[in-house]
């Protein structure tokens, strides 16, 4: 059984880490191995053009993640400090309350076709919605995997374009279910598929055959509620302490600043893309796919806002909610041929890819409260500082436990700079 609670897990060695996830989670040895090994390079060869090797990031572990009510061992895969340690914590706090609750929609998405040179476009839409069926036949008609899995055609909607740049024009939708995949190729063929029979009705040209990224159709949804009593900060640092109340009320205000004002909205919308991001990256899926949904959502009523809402519940406890477009895939794809996005899906025990966008919409909502807790309370540098000089230290030559003595002397003079870091670690190495 996956236990996503491993107490002490940041102060261990990163051999003890894994051999402590070996322990909590399904992953064999050789599955946990391929978790964290870089992709062989003639692998790298067949994905991308020109290829000439890999390029690595760190993979770190979220904890104490329940989700539904199951426990789930996160990967993320991401270069910024601080995001795994605001995930963990915040999972923590929701934990007492049973973690989040999540819901996702069926894997519908949307291919579009542009028509142009449509004579009539009224009567042309008509002609289409009055085939709709046979279309949609028609398109399930052609060989598929995701058919034989369950997918495949659904429904079709005609939209006319009023205003453009080059006049009217017609544009179709085609709703396709990709059941456990991602799911452009499948709707792109689709679409390609659909062009000519298209062009026979409408009597016009079928231009572009794409999906769209703002999958609205294919939407993931996370709440949580913490308690009020868990908000409490208790001052360890500069003897700053918070009731649970102010955080909760802090945590509100900064919310409202994001759902009035798309500049903060930006900035908000990128601390949820924080945690969603990287494990679309680490489950090898299409993550400027799932940031082009977002923010395309985000801007849904005409004015770009907050993803997430945050308030009061009736109890005086804290409720978060986070809903957007999320169309992520367990099969096909690069989850198919890398090995560690393999892992990363077995890691979290996942069977479907609405399981895995319900996780990912999890995370972005923990992450997102991470952001507004330390904004609203200490400030977001604090955390950053001592992680940040943990980097610095580093790349002024410090390893082994050098690191952590050479970043909390430069934390504790609050000065991060590299000259100082060596500097630290001169006088360190030399005993003095
Ligand atoms: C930094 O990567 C993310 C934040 O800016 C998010 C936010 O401001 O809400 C801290």
């Amino acid at each position: 059984m996956t236990t996503s609670r491993i107490p002490g897990f940041y102060n261990l060695t990163l051999e003890e880490r894994r051999a402590k996830l070996a322990d909590a989670s399904p992953l064999s040895p050789g599955e946990l191995i391929r978790l964290t090994s870089p992709l062989a390079p003639d692998i790298a060869s067949h994905m991308v053009e020109n290829a000439l090797g890999t390029f690595s990031l760190p993979l770190g572990i979220a904890l104490n993640f329940m989700v539904n009510g199951r426990d789930v061992l996160v990967p993320m895969v991401i270069e910024e400090p601080s995001v795994i340690a605001g995930a963990s914590f915040m999972a923590k706090l929701a934990r007492a309350n049973g973690g989040f609750t999540a819901t996702s929609t069926e894997p519908l998405m949307i291919g579009q076709l542009q028509v142009l040179d449509v004579e009539e476009l009224s009567q042309a839409a008509e002609r289409v919605l009055a085939k709709k069926a046979e279309l949609l036949t028609y398109v399930d008609a052609a060989e598929s995997s995701l058919k034989s899995r369950g997918g495949g055609a659904r429904d079709l909607e005609v939209r006319i374009i009023e205003e453009s740049p080059i006049g009217k024009f017609l544009v179709i939708h085609l709703i396709y279910d990709v059941r456990d995949a991602m799911g452009a190729n499948a709707v792109n063929t689709a679409c390609e598929r659909l062009a000519p029979k298209i062009e026979e009705i409408t009597g016009g040209r079928a231009h572009l055959k794409i999906l769209s990224n703002l999958t609205d159709k294919r939407m993931a949804k996370a709440t949580c509620v913490i308690p009020v009593n868990e908000l409490e900060i208790l001052g360890q640092v500069d003897n700053l302490s918070y009731t649970g109340e102010e955080v909760r009320d802090g945590i509100i205000a900064a919310y409202a600043f994001a759902a009035a004002d798309p500049y903060r909205a930006a900035t908000h919308n990128k601390g949820i893309m924080n945690g969603v991001d990287p494990v679309v990256i680490a489950t090898g899926n299409d993550w400027r796919a799932i940031e082009a949904g977002a923010h395309a959502y985000a801007a849904r009523s005409g004015k770009y806002t907050s993803l997430s809402t945050w308030s009061k519940d009736k109890d005086g406890n804290l409720a978060g909610e986070l809903e957007m477009p999320l169309a992520v895939g367990i099969v096909g794809g690069a989850t198919k041929v890398h090995p560690a996005a393999q892992a990363a899906v077995k890691l979290m025990n996942v069977k479907s890819a609405g399981e895995l966008a319900e996780i990912v919409v999890s995370v972005g909502l923990a992450q997102n409260m991470a952001a507004l807790r330390a904004l609203a309370t200490e400030g977001i540098q604090r955390g950053h500082m001592s992680l940040h000089a943990r980097q610095v230290a580093i790349a002024a030559g410090a390893s082994g436990e050098l690191i952590e003595k050479v970043a909390s002397q430069m934390a504790e003079e609050r000065v991060v700079r590299i000259e100082r870091a060596v500097e630290i670690l001169k006088s360190l190495e030399s005993g003095k």
